[in-house]
């Protein structure tokens, strides 16, 4: 089937109280072995490319591969620009086929981001895709974490339509030094006052019983990146005994659909 966007999906999610997964992909191979899983399992999924990727080149490239592959699917996928830095890259990504981006202007002052916002909101939407927003800031694990203001998304929700909220509770990108300190009780507080999608970013070593806990209160997408490339390295490395390329690809591709589907069954709570 042709790409969906966020819009089509996250209902559902709603629906099943469940996360949609949201893959970072790096490689043709890595997207090869996403798709392939979430096929299988049957699972809507938000494929998402991120700004080292980006930085690698490889922006229409990977489109072309998640456009040509999700025709033979039947399982419905969004083609989802991460972390989007400008309105100039948001008009590339949906020039290459994006069906949702995420506009990220949790680094600029609130009254920026919700302008921003509003007008990556219009383009979008003008183009048939859905939009991704973020309040709070989802820094590395090093560093002090900016929480999600309960006032700002009141007043950011009523100043601008998005498809998807992307909040900040502690959360952060990378592997964490211990165990997260995700803030519930803020998360919860989010959630009683507004109906827009949360989403988690962060989502690569978040244990399990966190993940549930987060899908309880309402997160309703989570990204995973760091996970699924470290799987992917760790499938190389394993299957380089010979030196044989396509060996080394094969048990790539295979440690990163064993990724995939962990976080599959526990996003759907299987
Ligand atoms: O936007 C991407 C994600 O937030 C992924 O975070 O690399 O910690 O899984 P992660
Ligand atoms: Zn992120």
């Amino acid at each position: 089937m042709s790409l969906v966007t966020m819009r089509e999906i996250l209902p559902y999610a709603e629906e099943k109280k469940i996360a949609i997964p949201a893959f970072n992909i790096d490689t043709m191979e890595i997207t090869q072995a996403i798709l392939e899983t979430v096929e299988e399992e049957n699972c809507p999924a938000i494929i998402a490319v991120g700004q080292a990727a980006i930085k690698d080149g490889k922006l229409e490239s990977l489109a072309a591969t998640v456009r040509t592959l999700a025709k033979d699917m039947k399982t419905p996928v969004v083609l989802h620009l991460d972390h989007g830095q400008s309105v100039e890259q948001v008009v590339k990504a949906l020039c290459a086929g994006f069906t949702s981006v995420m506009i990220d202007g949790s680094k600029l002052s609130f009254e920026d981001n919700i302008a921003v916002t509003q007008e990556v909101v219009r383009i979008a939407n003008a183009a048939g895709a859905s939009v991704e927003a973020e309040l709070g800031a989802i820094l590395g694990s090093e560093d002090k974490p900016f929480l999600v203001r309960v006032q700002d998304v009141i007043d950011f929700t009523a100043a601008v339509k998005v498809d998807a909220l992307a909040v900040g509770i502690g959360n952060a990108h990378g592997l964490y030094k211990g165990r997260p300190n995700l803030d519930f009780q803020r998360l919860q507080e989010v959630r009683d006052v507004t109906d827009v999608p949360l989403v988690l970013h962060g989502g690569s070593g978040i244990p399990d019983d966190m993940i549930q806990t987060a899908i309880e209160i309402g997160i309703r997408k989570i990204n995973v990146a760091t996970e699924i490339r470290m799987a992917y390295v760790e499938g190389l490395l394993s299957g380089s005994a010979n030196g044989d390329y396509y060996e080394m690809v094969k048990a790539g591709k295979a440690s990163v659909k064993a990724r995939a589907k962990s976080k599959i069954d526990l996003f759907l709570r299987k």
